[in-house]
């Protein structure tokens, strides 16, 4: 628009009506996960008509035939005659949390109490929460949706790390600070067989799901999890490389915790950042990763964190006496930043 050009109600109206518009769709592509109407839709080779797909998950006719008008404007699928078609990709975006280009959990992550609704409700007083106050649907969701970003890490993204893949496969300690419930110390173990491995997380109940999740594997034995801190990270060996998958933001004392990692590391050991890049613009915080990470943020502001523009891990890590800094963007909501131990 021209700078003498007056902005009319009729040029603003259409951003405040996409959000609308948006927000039915999130809401169709969330009940639809839950309800199996995606599964459904996913198993249907040559589609189905409403009718069929409430009768295979028992549900109201009328409302299933709501429900599939909405996805088909949601671009979930297409119309083939009255059958319903599952739009490509779509089954393995929303209904494969081992693929890296998995969101699905993202949808049901933000329907939960922890990510707006309590936010709004402690609006006035700001009282904040930690993560052993959250419910166990909620760890469960965020361990869903940090799935996809240790996919994404492990291999292909340590792999950028220079010289570190023939470092690992001779061996070596690889530690998991905020493991979580240990899906990425399960695909540690499995990609790198010659590692011991640690995993780290200040929740008793995360490494409580973690310690379940080796045990079903197989693999306890391999892994040593500790309970604690990460500013009290206190590590006996030396570790070869040390990842932090979406939580570096969280610490309470980030100086504190770098510090305690750099220490664990043996020298020539790499610490490997793997984080959302939240943007330092005002043009990236409009983008739709960067409205993605503002809605993130509503969470963390509970845990009294905030996300971290990607250049902020050069700065700490600067700080902190690492040298060989690299980074690399795995996706818009997905980057790595690394520095190594002199
Ligand atoms: C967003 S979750 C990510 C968990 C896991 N890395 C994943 O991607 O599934 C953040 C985790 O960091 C842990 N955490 C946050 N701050 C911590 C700290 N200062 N010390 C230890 N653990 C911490 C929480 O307990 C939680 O399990």
């Amino acid at each position: 628009m021209g700078s003498g050009e007056a902005t009319t109600i009729q040029d603003q109206a259409p951003r405040l009506l996409a959000h609308i518009a948006g927000y039915a769709s999130h809401r169709t592509i969330a009940m639809g996960l839950r309800a199996g109407l995606i599964e459904a839709l996913a198993g249907a080779e040559e589609g189905a008509s409403s009718d069929e797909l409430a009768e295979q998950l028992d549900l109201d006719p009328y409302y299933v035939d709501v429900w599939c008008r909405s996805a088909l404007g949601a671009e979930l699928c297409h119309r083939e005659g009255d059958r319903y078609v599952l739009a490509p990709h779509m089954d393995t975006l929303l209904l494969d949390p081992s693929s890296p280009a998995y969101v699905g959990g993202v949808f049901l992550v933000y329907e939960q109490r922890e990510m707006f609704d309590r936010f709004e409700q402690v609006f006035g007083s700001g009282e904040r929460l930690w993560w052993d106050e959250t419910s166990p649907e909620w760890i469960a969701g965020v361990s869903g949706t940090g799935r996809p970003f240790y996919t994404r890490l492990i291999p292909g993204g340590l792999s950028q790390v220079p010289g570190l893949d023939e470092q690992l496969a001779d061996g070596g300690r690889i530690v998991d600070t905020a493991c979580g419930a240990g899906h990425g110390l399960l695909r540690l173990a499995e990609h790198y067989p010659e590692c011991e491995l640690v995993g780290v997380d200040g929740d008793a109940y995360s490494i409580q799901l973690a310690e379940k999740r080796l045990s079903e594997a197989g693999i306890a034995d391999r892994v040593e999890l500790h309970v604690r801190p990460l500013e009290d990270l206190d590590l006996d060996d030396p570790a070869t490389v040390i990842v932090n998958n979406i939580s570096m933001h969280e610490c309470r004392d980030i100086d504190r915790a770098t510090r305690q990692i750099h220490d664990a590391l043996e020298p020539g050991g790499w610490f490997v950042v793997s984080d959302f890049p939240y943007p330092d613009t005002d043009e990236g915080l409009a983008s739709v990763p960067g409205r993605i990470m503002t809605g993130i943020q509503f969470f963390e502001a509970q845990i009294d964190d905030q996300l971290l523009p990607r250049s902020a891990y050069d700065d700490l890590l600067t700080r902190h006496g690492f040298t060989e800094l690299g980074s690399a963007e795995l996706t818009p909501v997905h980057a790595l930043t690394w520095g190594r131990r002199p």
